[in-house]
């Protein structure tokens, strides 16, 4: 197939990038390089395939449509977004900018390519707000209540993706996506805790924990989030899916997991909470595993052991 990822030298992109090389699908990575970056694609570049296409191109330009329509991907990963909640807060119109604008230049690209689906990396993180405990784990029929500017943009992208697919038979999938970790992840972004710890750790230095460390989050590895996206190409179409793990985990539990498996000696410190974090969040994977066959497989422990490993191999900041 001819794909086309959004945001594909980020996080998650370059990780679903290198999944779709190894299964022989020609790849056009689109990106700014804005928190991506290229060293993310090394592996990628240096593929037997040649089949990995790089646009440096910010979703927003006018170019994005004529890219799109020159490249005619048959399935767009639109992956590329404004990610940080604190910066959404700060500057909504520039998230609005690139999380509304910039998705509706993809959706346009897409219907002018005669593109048959996009799939969409949505935040199941926030577009469900704080909910009663009795809900959870949370369902997609849960109300929308998103508590931050970017939870709202990434709510937007949904309803377009919804009215693209009324409007012009654009097929879609949007994945709600849990606490996504994984090698690659930004250590010195706000939203990457596993990254950040495994960073303190291996300097030997405590991990600070926010607040009494009982807010839980879902932690979801980026290989199966990645192998969610591959499924997603072909099948869950017009839905909205969550991916996470079903799996409550603390903040307090993570700390003491990543610190056994990092052989850790020094003890968490502790900070005050953070004004607006969500207490609780977890969300219920069954219909991502009925209509895409998927399910978290990685254990907290594994995944965790994963960025460890990668951790030490890089080089240090
Ligand atoms: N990491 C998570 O836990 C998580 C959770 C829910 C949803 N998501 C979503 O998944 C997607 C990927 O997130 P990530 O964690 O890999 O973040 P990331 O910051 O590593 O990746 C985003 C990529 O988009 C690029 N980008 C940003 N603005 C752009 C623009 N205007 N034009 C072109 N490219 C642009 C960046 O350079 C980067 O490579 C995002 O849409 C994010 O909202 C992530």
């Amino acid at each position: 197939m001819q794909v086309m990822v959004t945001g594909g030298a980020g996080f998650i992109g370059s990780n679903l990038v290198d999944r779709l090389l190894a299964e022989g699908h020609s790849v056009a990575v689109v990106d700014d390089l804005s928190s991506g970056s290229l060293a993310n694609l090394a592996d990628a570049r240096a593929s037997s395939s040649h089949a990995l296409a790089f646009h440096q191109l910010d979703v927003r330009s006018d170019e994005l449509v004529e890219v799109i329509g020159r490249r005619r991907p048959e399935v767009v990963f639109h992956l590329a977004a404004q990610a940080d909640v604190r910066v959404s807060v700060e500057r909504p119109v520039f998230d609005a900018d690139v999380n509304i604008l910039g998705t509706l230049r993809v959706l346009e690209g897409a219907r002018a390519a005669g593109t048959a689906r996009v799939v969409f990396a949505a935040s199941g993180g926030t577009l469900y707000g704080e909910s009663d405990p009795a809900e959870l784990p949370l369902k997609e029929s849960h109300p929308h209540r998103p508590l931050s500017p970017y939870g709202v943009s990434k709510m937007a992208a949904i309803d377009y993706l919804v009215a693209y697919r009324e409007l012009h038979a654009l097929e879609f999938c949007a994945l709600a996506l849990a606490n996504v970790y994984g090698p690659r992840q930004d250590p010195h972004g706000e939203a990457g805790v596993v990254a950040i710890f495994a960073d303190r750790l291996l300097r030997g230095e405590p991990v600070t924990i926010f607040g009494d460390g009982e807010q839980t989050r879902d932690f979801v590895y980026v290989d199966d989030v990645v192998d969610a996206f591959v499924r997603a190409a072909t099948r869950g179409g017009g839905l909205v899916l969550n991916i996470g793990t079903g799996l409550e985990v603390s903040v307090s539990d993570l700390a003491r997991v990543m610190g056994e498996r990092a052989g850790a000696t020094v003890a968490p410190a502790h900070a005050p909470a953070r004004p607006g974090e969500l207490r609780r969040n977890v969300l219920d994977p069954e219909r991502a595993g009925i209509h895409l066959g998927w399910q978290a497989w990685t254990t907290l422990g594994d995944g965790v052991g994963a960025v460890l490993d990668h951790t030490r191999r890089r080089p240090a900041t």
